[in-house]
């Protein structure tokens, strides 16, 4: 029986997600159904195969996974009105930033089986980085289920609840720092001669190949920085000047204050 999955509030994180599942094959789009205000983008979805539903409850009733992909706001009152179609069947995945599973769990009902996620834009480009807490009526293969989905996407890791604010700081947050690293990188290159497309691209591609070489070699990024650091050369020269202005700990203090953040924000 292949898996139907559901998304409540069908913008961009819920299309990122659908087409990333169709094209790893993990669930295909004749098989999920979607729900959204905005009916262009039901016709979108629809376009692809994906069936449009009239309301959240129906969509519930056809499911065995439900993404709740709208704004934070909106969840606990989406989750209200599905609670009459849930039950420990159906499988409820949030990608809402700062909504607890308590409060989920409370807006759903008793035995409803919910798993919170901090995804990441990279997702859009099949390249998520994200990780997932499981609420109390979960057991491993609510989690086992969810893991295969985003894997096929990315990348995806299992952490405590309270640890969800410290996955902001790192990869939710994250993509914003890269884009800067890529932007500097890019006007060091101009400074130094090159036109602006050919700093830019190189400078992207570097982030994305060294993020490749740590992930696919499993080293430590810093013996893979000294594997690249010659004696009396360019790049030791770089680094040292980077040292200099404080990179590392302006990156350690950037990850802390956006967890900081997001703790304040959660208790709003
Ligand atoms: N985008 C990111 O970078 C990112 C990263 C991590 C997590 N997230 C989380 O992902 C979730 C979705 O983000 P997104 O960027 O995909 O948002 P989005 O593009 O605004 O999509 C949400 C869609 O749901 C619709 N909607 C809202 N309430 C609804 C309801 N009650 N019934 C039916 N449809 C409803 C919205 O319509 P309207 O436009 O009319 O409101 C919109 O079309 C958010 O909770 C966000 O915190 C996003």
């Amino acid at each position: 029986m292949p898996l139907r999955v559901g998304f409540v509030g069908s913008g961009m994180m819920a299309e990122a997600l659908a087409g990333g599942f169709d094209a790893s094959g993990v669930a295909a789009f004749s098989d999920m159904c979607c729900v959204d205000r905005n009916q262009p983008r039901l016709d979108l979805f629809a376009s692809w195969g994906v069936t449009p539903c009239a309301t959240a409850t129906e969509l519930a009733k056809k499911c065995d996974v439900i993404f709740i992909a709208v704004k934070p706001y909106g969840v606990a009152a989406v989750l209200e009105e599905m609670r009459p179609a849930l039950s420990k069947d159906t499988l409820v995945v949030s990608i809402a930033a700062g909504v607890t599973i308590a409060t989920m769990e409370a807006a759903a009902g008793e035995g409803v089986p919910i798993i919170r996620v901090m995804p990441n834009t990279p997702c859009l480009v099949k390249c998520v980085a994200a990780a997932m807490s499981a609420g109390r009526y979960c057991d491993q293969t609510h989690a086992d289920t969810v893991s295969t989905l985003f894997d096929a996407v990315g990348k995806i890791h299992q952490v405590k609840e309270s640890l969800l604010n410290a996955v902001t700081g790192v990869s939710g947050s994250g993509p914003a720092y890269v884009f800067q690293v890529i932007e500097a990188m890019a006007d060091g290159g101009v400074l130094a001669g090159l036109p602006r497309g050919v700093a830019q691209d190189l400078a992207a591609r570097t982030v994305m190949g060294a993020a490749k070489m740590v992930i696919e070699t499993g080293k430590h990024p810093g013996a893979l920085k000294d594997g690249v650091t010659s004696p009396g050369g360019t790049t030791i020269a770089a680094v040292a000047e980077l040292e200099r202005c404080g990179v590392r700990s302006a990156f350690m203090r950037a990850v802390k204050a956006a967890a900081d953040r997001g703790e304040e924000l959660s208790k709003q």
